[in-house]
């Protein structure tokens, strides 16, 4: 029987996708590729990439989007949490560029980076702040991400995969309703999926050791990637957090209205509908449009069916990531 707890209520929504739109005939132009062959084994056909706007600007145009539809003030807001590992600045936070930008000045603010699962576990983290009743009541959660600024365009098995944009939820408590979170990291695999920041380089510095990870070295700070072990893990863990997060609501992964994953590749959502014996009719798939946006894919995602009528109110949602650590991810909850 489904569990009954003190969970979230989602207020309001709202997504920015910059204007540009990169299709794959554009990266044939770059790289050695071609339309089919990403198709084939991405499902990806185009992707949104900034024009230079920031991280903060992209994550300011959702959160304002989520506030108007919540219809409240930017003074109603207790704490933001913002999700991105693309931030514009190592400090200040992206969650204090986005409070100047809206205007909600005195709430607490912080980013948290867990990669492309940043969404999962943000929310879980809101609801855990909520859970306290400690003085934050509502929530802007926002997810997003500028991966355009670490993708190596000079490498065809990664640069194809990856867009730029943003989403934001305004989130309250819920009493007595649906929510249960399966969240992990597995750090062995940290080498799998890395963008280094600055070295240590002080003007004390004497020793030579290098503290780098066990990776090939990649093209300073871009985006490196085995894609085969990060597909590998991804087919492993997609299904597995689904399911214990099941269990921890007291539902069957078929019972689930619908799985909103991390859109990555169409194939690991397809693996991971087969290994959960769902259809594909269950799993909300946008990764045509805008390829892999890190923590903002799952949020886009689900925005994108809301507004098409696939998602209403008091559906039972499952929210999956995986990603850069490596983490993974579920959450579930009632619309
Ligand atoms: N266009 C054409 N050919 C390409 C290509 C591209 N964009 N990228 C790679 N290839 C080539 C490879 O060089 C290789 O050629 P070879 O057989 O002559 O050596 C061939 O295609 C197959 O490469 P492979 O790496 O086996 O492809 P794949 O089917 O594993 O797909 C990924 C590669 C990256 C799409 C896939 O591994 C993947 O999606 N991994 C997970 C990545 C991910 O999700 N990252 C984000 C996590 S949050």
């Amino acid at each position: 029987m489904a569990v009954k707890t003190t969970g979230i209520e989602i207020m309001g929504i709202g997504r920015y996708l910059p204007e540009t739109v990169v299709t794959n005939e554009d990266f044939t132009k770059i790289v050695d590729t071609s339309d089919e062959w990403i198709t084939q084994r991405t499902g990806i056909k185009t992707r949104h990439i900034t024009n230079g706007e920031p991280t903060y600007y992209l994550g300011a145009q959702a959160a304002k989007a989520a506030l108007e539809d919540a219809g409240i003030k930017p003074a109603d807001i207790d704490l933001i949490i913002v999700t991105t590992c693309t931030p514009d600045y190592y400090t200040p936070s992206t969650a204090c560029l986005i409070q100047r930008e809206i205007g909600a000045i005195g709430s607490m603010a912080m980013d948290i980076n867990c990669a492309c699962t940043g969404f999962d576990y943000g929310l879980d983290m809101a609801r855990r702040y909520l859970l306290a009743e400690d003085g934050v009541d509502t929530v802007l959660l926002v997810a997003s991400e500028e991966l355009s600024k670490f993708t190596d365009y000079q490498d065809r098995a990664s640069c194809i995969l990856f867009g730029d944009g943003s989403a934001a939820f305004v989130l309250k408590r819920k009493k007595e309703t649906l929510y249960a979170s399966f969240l992990g990291a597995d750090g062995t695999g940290a080498g799998f999926l890395a963008a280094r920041a600055l070295k240590s380089e002080n003007v004390f510095r004497k020793n030579e050791k290098d503290f780098d990870m066990d990776m090939p070295a990649s093209r300073e700070h871009y985006l490196y990637q085995d894609g085969k072990e990060v597909y590998k893990f991804a087919t492993k863990t997609l299904a597995f957090a689904v399911v214990n997060a099941c269990e921890k609501a007291g539902i069957k992964p078929e019972e689930l209205s619908a799985i909103v994953p991390h859109q990555a590749n169409v194939r690991i959502i397809e693996t991971a509908a087969k290994n959960l014996g769902v259809s594909m009719d269950k799993m909300v798939v946008y990764i045509d449009r805008y390829g892999n946006t890190s923590s903002a894919s799952i949020p886009i995602a689900f925005i994108d069916a809301v507004k098409e009528g696939r998602i209403n109110k008091g559906d039972k949602i499952c929210f999956v990531g995986f990603g850069g650590g490596l983490t993974y991810a579920a959450v579930i909850f009632e619309y």
